[in-house]
């Protein structure tokens, strides 16, 4: 399984040092080389240096993504931006979601969600034992080696709200359904999509589709299915 999967984590300390010129070019490379799940949605990544709503997560950078609000952005902008956190991972510089926080100035397009990076001012990564994870049993049926990879995948207060069923050649993918009105679908979303960065990445190749006949799963809401083509 990829290394970093293996050993990422949540960055929540950070050096007040903003990151050299160099290092934020290379960062605004990245971000224009992301795939997304969807092509067709219109998305941005802007790298700003202050937000709101950060709950003590200070960081000298952030990233900002907005998204047209077309069916499938929330999972589009998981998979998007689970490809940078694994990337800051990989690079040396710590990384963290951020839910809650927004930027100070209104956005052309609908805010999505924010992440903070920089510097790390505590341990960049951990042993594979000090994940605190459902186990593939819970969320999961069938044997697919890449689940193991969706298992470690971070999630929104860390509810690992996603089902797989895994068949040959394909995994059907599921959030929970929210169990309480105000349960964060949004987040569940971004969440699946998040999941499907790290199948993806181990992944040969990666087709995401929505099925007509895919098993049905009580209490789970269908997101589609990853195939082999
Ligand atoms: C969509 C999303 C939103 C998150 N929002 C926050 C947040 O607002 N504050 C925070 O401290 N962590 C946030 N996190 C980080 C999660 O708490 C963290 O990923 C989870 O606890 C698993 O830990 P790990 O990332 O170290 O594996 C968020 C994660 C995701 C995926």
């Amino acid at each position: 399984m990829d290394e970093i999967i293996r050993k990422r984590k949540s960055i929540r300390k950070y050096e007040k040092t903003p990151l050299d010129d160099v290092t934020l070019s290379k960062i605004e490379t990245q971000i224009t080389n992301v795939k997304p799940l969807y092509p067709d949605i219109k998305y941005s990544i802007k790298i700003t240096n202050k937000l709101k709503g950060l709950f003590g997560i200070t960081s000298p950078h952030y990233l900002v993504f907005c998204s047209d609000e077309k069916e499938g952005y929330l999972e589009n902008i998981g998979f998007i931006g689970q490809q940078l956190d694994l990337f800051f991972s990989k690079s040396g510089l710590g990384s963290c979601w951020l839910g809650m926080a927004k930027p100070q100035e209104k956005n052309t397009q609908p805010l999505v969600i924010c992440m903070a990076f920089g510097k790390p001012a505590e341990p960049l990564h951990r042993n594979i034992l000090d994940f605190k994870r459902k186990s593939l049993s819970t969320i999961s049926e069938g044997t697919d080696k890449r689940l193991e990879a969706a298992r470690l995948a971070p999630s929104g207060m860390n509810a690992q709200n996603w089902y797989f069923i895994a068949q040959p050649d394909k995994i059907h993918c599921y959030r929970k359904k929210p169990t309480f009105s105000f349960a964060p679908v949004r987040l569940g979303c971004i969440d699946l999509g998040i999941a499907l960065c790290h199948i993806a990445k181990e992944s040969e190749q990666f087709t995401f589709i929505k099925e007509d006949n895919s098993p049905q799963r009580k209490n789970c809401i269908y997101m589609g299915t990853v195939v082999k083509q």
